[in-house]
């Protein structure tokens, strides 16, 4: 199966350039929801001009019908279902099918790929060998990157893009068994096995939380809360991590190498990693004694390099509608756990302070979805260095719809930027005994 997707929501309309004297007429293409772009493609045949656009901040690098966003209006939807839907009514890998399959499952499907995931759960026996080759303080995302990376020279066996279906299952059905030996080799403790009977997320606090000289509960609030996580990281368009995946998979590397590359731009602090830097930040300022207002004088700060973490979004310039639903669980999770809700109320008196502060209004910078989900994080007890892994369980199934979307275009071709060189103009070589 094929989509065309270059010639969908062509325009009548057109926008013209002159440059040189030459002009040229391009054509304007519109998407479900208005969203306009000029599309450039024959520019620089036409122009000789091509575009420059540091950190693609105003460039559409392709066609989706998969996640929609209004940063102007705090708007997310997954396949046309609101957010705020999903997450009060849907299940994680009722999402992931929709993300891959492009509608909700029936019943059928979603029992089907329910059972297919759960019995996928293992991973091989030699893979032990693998995280024994690896220093014990390694931290879980390049662990899960490489691990991810691995599992390509388990399953050599080239697929096509058509009938990826083993590949997906086995990646849904893997990551958190990847990610929860992870956390036990890096503390020293055995590998708990999976356990069918379990449900998915049931199934990763097992894994993450009992050791085998003791019984472990899974309590089904807090995995409805690790579900609900997962939901509202599902996906999130072309951000730096999927745009990456899309990147690596459009020179038909494999799945695993796409996503392993996915995980690995997902780590940095100004991306996935931005939740590991709110805690650190909220315990900074609790260790400071609370100090907001010294922590925001720093952010606003030029000459000073930290900024007020978990705030603040490429698209979004007014609430992150999935920081709002997470603002609401906080409270939740806190009270059922019984901890400290400490950091949360630092949490919210920096937010309440930065939305009435000119900084952060003028520059649009409200709390995005990193904000609260590291406070809830913590109240499950899911140690700091795990946030961003957390983070990688919830967006697989949007990297895979999305790979598989670039893959399936009938236009694909490979991601290739353009560039304008500054550096210097030609020299001859200079002889090494002549350099001094
Ligand atoms: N604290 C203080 N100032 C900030 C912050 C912040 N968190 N975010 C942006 N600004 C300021 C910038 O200094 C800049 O100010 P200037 O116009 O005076 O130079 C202005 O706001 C615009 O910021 P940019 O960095 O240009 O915005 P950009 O879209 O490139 O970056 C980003 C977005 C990376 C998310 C940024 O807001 C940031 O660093 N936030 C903190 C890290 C974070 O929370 N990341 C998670 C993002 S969500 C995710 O990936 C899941």
């Amino acid at each position: 199966m094929t989509t065309d997707l270059k010639e969908q929501k062509q325009t009548a309309d057109t926008a013209s350039i002159t440059f040189n004297g030459k002009s040229v007429s391009l054509p304007v293409v519109r998407g479900t929801e208005a969203e306009t772009a000029i599309d450039i493609e024959k520019l620089r045949s036409s122009t000789g001009l091509i575009t420059i656009d540091p950190g693609y901040g105003n460039t559409g690098s392709c066609k989706s019908a998969i996640t929609f966003i209004d940063g102007e209006k705090g708007i997310l939807r997954y396949r046309g279902y609101p957010i705020e839907e999903l997450a009060a009514k849907s299940t994680f890998l009722e999402v992931a099918w929709l993300l891959i399959h492009g509608e909700l499952p029936t019943k059928d499907e979603l029992g089907g790929f329910t059972k297919d995931v759960t019995i996928h759960t293992m991973l091989h026996q030699d893979f032990g060998r693998f995280f024994d080759a690896l220093p014990k303080d390694a931290h879980p995302m390049p662990v899960c990157a490489a691990a991810v990376g691995a599992l390509a020279t388990y399953y050599q066996k080239p697929e096509s893009d058509q009938q990826a279906h083993d590949t997906i299952i086995r990646l849904i059905a893997k990551m958190p068994t990847i990610a929860a030996y992870s956390y036990k080799h890096s503390i020293g403790q055995p590998f708990i096995y999976p356990q069918n009977r379990l449900g998915y997320t049931e199934n990763f606090l097992n894994m993450m939380f009992s050791v085998p000289c003791d019984t472990y509960e899974v309590d089904p609030v807090l995995a409805r809360t690790v579900d609900l996580l997962l939901i509202l990281h599902a996906d999130h368009e072309q951000n730096c991590s999927t745009s990456t995946v899309r990147m690596v998979g459009s020179s038909m590397a494999n799945l695993y190498a796409s996503i392993a590359a996915g995980i690995s731009a997902l780590w940095g602090p100004l991306h996935g990693g931005a939740n590991q830097q709110v805690i650190e930040m909220l315990e900074r300022i609790a260790a400071e004694e609370g100090s907001a207002d010294r922590f925001l004088a720093k952010a606003k700060d030029k000459n000073d390099t930290a900024r007020l973490m978990g705030f603040g979004h490429r698209v979004y310039k007014s609430y992150d509608p999935r920081a709002a639903i997470l603002k609401k669980a906080c409270n939740q999770v806190i009270e059922r756990v019984g901890v400290s809700s400490r950091l949360l109320e630092i949490a919210m008196n920096l937010e309440e302070i930065a939305l009435k502060d000119d900084y952060f209004v003028s520059r649009k910078l409200y709390p995005n979805v990193d904000f609260y989900s590291g406070v809830i994080y913590q109240a499950l007890g899911i140690p700091v260095n795990m946030f961003t892994v957390m983070f990688t369980l919830g967006r697989l199934p949007g990297w895979i719809a999305q790979w598989l979307e670039m893959r399936r275009d009938k236009d694909f071709r490979i991601s290739r930027p353009r560039q304008i060189y500054v550096g210097s103009p030609k020299r001859p070589y200079v002889p090494l005994a002549a350099r001094g």
